[in-house]
């Protein structure tokens, strides 16, 4: 079966190999991978941005990935061959407060991931696909789609009349935005780039900001949002933007911490955070319990992932320029053909 195989740290040594089909072994389920998409994590990983978290050689990479049970092994009793099935960011997390043993069950970093024609899973590790998504579309939920459901719905608990302010239109934000919508929300949504901001209106946005041409946007973006400080911000950018982001949220208000675009190390004036009893809420993908939750509301709404382009495996390298150049807008997904 063909494998990519990251045989070092390094996107140059990012190969595609021929192994042979594994057998599921008791508890297992062996998942014909139809379709994996990207995540801005995938970028960091190829490049062995994980230090010694990440496993160090021959690493399977890609973290979502969905497609049909092949196989199973004894004692399977939740999948049949033919169903279709996602596999679940992190693999021994069901429920619950995460631990550290969750956190390294994460696939295509810790443990190889999904980019193979075949894949193994424990059946706890796997949920079914609902029936109104492509393999393409089921493929784009696993990291980013989480995310945002734990952001916005889980940890959030954003609700009818609230508003919410997301960061760009990668894949994480793009979902905040579309969870927010189907909860009755109102959202203001930046970006670097006016056709993006074209896009964004046309789905919906309440407000709109251009990043780039406003640099420092937190009280433009309370301006634009009819003067009302947002009760929610979904925080991707970072260093650039944490403090934009105190800038705009009302006292009390909640930030969900879950990405770092724009670099790591933040002078956060503490005083915004604490008299304005700020929460600022780490986030960290989710359990497969709330994966559940994610996929009935979505089914319940016929919503799908906004997908900005499906590519052929054979074309996996333009694949990843396209998400390192900020190019897309929502989820790449690539065919496994
Ligand atoms: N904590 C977690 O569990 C978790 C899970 C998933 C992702 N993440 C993190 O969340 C971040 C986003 O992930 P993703 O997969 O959604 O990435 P992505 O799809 O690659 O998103 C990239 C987009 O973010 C926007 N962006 C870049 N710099 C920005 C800035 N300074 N301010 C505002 N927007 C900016 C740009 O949108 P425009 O082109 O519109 O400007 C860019 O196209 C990454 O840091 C990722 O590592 C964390």
């Amino acid at each position: 079966m063909k494998t990519l195989l990251l045989r070092k740290p390094g996107r140059k040594n990012l190969t595609l190999s021929d192994r042979p089909v594994p057998e599921p072994g008791p508890g297992q389920v062996l998942v014909r991978i139809r379709a994996f998409s990207l995540n801005y994590r995938d970028l960091l990983t190829l490049e062995g941005g994980y230090g010694s978290a990440q496993k160090q050689s021959d690493l399977i990479p890609f973290s979502d990935g969905a497609g049909e049970v092949a196989a199973i092994g004894e004692g399977v009793t939740a999948f049949r061959p033919g169903e279709r099935v996602i596999g679940n960011f992190f693999q021994s997390w069901i429920s619950g407060p995460p631990t550290m043993a969750h956190f390294a069950s994460a696939l295509g970093g810790p443990i190889d991931g999904v980019g193979a024609e075949y894949c193994l899973f424990p059946e706890h590790g796997l949920v079914r696909t609902p029936a109104h998504l492509s393999d393409e579309e089921a493929a784009a939920l696993p990291c980013a789609g989480l995310t945002a459901w734990s952001a916005v719905v889980e940890q959030g608990n954003l609700r009818p009349g609230n508003s919410i302010l997301v960061q760009g239109t990668g894949g994480v934000s793009l979902f905040a935005f579309q969870f927010a919508k189907l909860l009755g929300a109102r959202v203001c949504a930046t970006s670097s780039s006016d056709e993006k901001l074209q896009r964004l209106k046309a789905m919906g946005a309440d407000a709109l900001i251009n990043y780039r041409e406003t640099a420092k946007w937190g009280r433009a973006a309370v301006k634009a949002n009819g003067d009302r400080p947002f009760d929610h911000i979904v925080e991707v950018g970072g260093r650039d933007t944490l403090n934009e982001s105190l800038k705009a949220i009302r006292p009390g208000g909640s930030l969900s911490l879950i990405g770092v675009l724009s670099g790591t190390d933040v002078n956060l004036r503490l005083p915004f955070v604490v008299m304005a009893n700020i929460r600022l809420q780490g986030i960290t993908v989710g359990p497969r319990l709330h994966f559940e939750n994610m996929l009935r509301a979505m089914a319940d709404n016929d919503l799908h992932p906004v997908i900005d382009r499906v590519f052929d495996l054979d074309e996996l390298d333009a694949a990843l320029d396209r998400m390192a150049a900020g190019r897309h807008f929502g989820k790449i997904c690539v065919r496994m053909n």
